[in-house]
């Protein structure tokens, strides 16, 4: 057990809250079956409850001491975060440019939000659950992974959804579904097996044209990117 000063009141507040008992969004819902009439923006915010859900995870296993649940969850916070953040980058950001007059200021101030929280998950995701570092370092990607959430619900997707026409919109979902559907959720033996992405910091860390060039290989959706 780590000592008591590393608990938060984020810690705290999320332990109150199981992420079990709270109401599934109804976009994630939909996601399951279809993403032909999801707004962009209700997909992405769907994706942040999930990060936050596996975040909570983690925080009820620590507290339970349960190591195993804790690892679990932890590879599934790094592998999400992973594809949301590709996601937003290949295909939600590039939107911002296209239709916003402040577009490239805002995709660049996301993106360097983006690789901050890639330092931490870079350190977090080796870390094991009997490290002493690995909730304070949980916490601390959740400092500027929130406040990024926070930026982008309030202020960067409504701008966008503004400047978009629902269909607009819905075609930026089905791409940014399709653009995470070719990243794994997790590193297994079925991974892509070279490096550098054969890791989720590999990944994360590899160059966007590339990416971009890999994902430009399919059909594109009347008024999407
Ligand atoms: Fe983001
Ligand atoms: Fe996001």
């Amino acid at each position: 057990m780590f000592a008591t000063k590393t608990i938060t009141p984020a810690f705290t507040q999320a332990c109150r809250t199981p992420a079990s008992t709270r109401v599934t969004n109804p976009a994630r819902r939909f996601l399951a079956t279809s993403t032909s009439k999801v707004l962009i923006s209700d997909s992405i915010k769907s994706d942040h409850r999930s990060l936050e859900e596996a975040r909570d995870k983690i925080y009820e296993a620590y507290k339970a001491g349960d190591a195993d649940t804790q690892r679990r969850w932890q590879n599934q916070l790094t592998w999400e975060l992973a594809r949301h953040s590709i996601g937003e980058e290949l295909v939600v950001y590039p939107a911002f440019e296209k239709h916003l007059p402040d577009g490239k200021e805002m995709a660049e101030a996301d993106r360097g939000q983006h690789r901050m929280v890639k330092e931490h998950l870079a350190k977090f995701q080796v870390m094991t659950p009997d490290d002493k570092e690995f909730i304070p370092t949980l916490e601390a990607l959740w400092v500027d992974l929130g406040n990024h959430i926070k930026e982008e619900e309030s202020e960067d997707l409504p701008k966008l959804e503004q400047a978009l026409n629902d269909e607009d919109s819905q075609a930026l979902t089905t791409s940014f579904a399709r653009t995470k559907h070719f990243i794994p959720t997790r590193s297994h033996p079925s991974a892509p097996d070279r490096p550098p992405y054969e890791t989720v910091v590999g990944l994360m860390a590899a160059p966007m044209d590339k990416l971009r060039d890999m994902f430009a290989k399919f059909p594109v959706e009347k008024g999407g990117n």
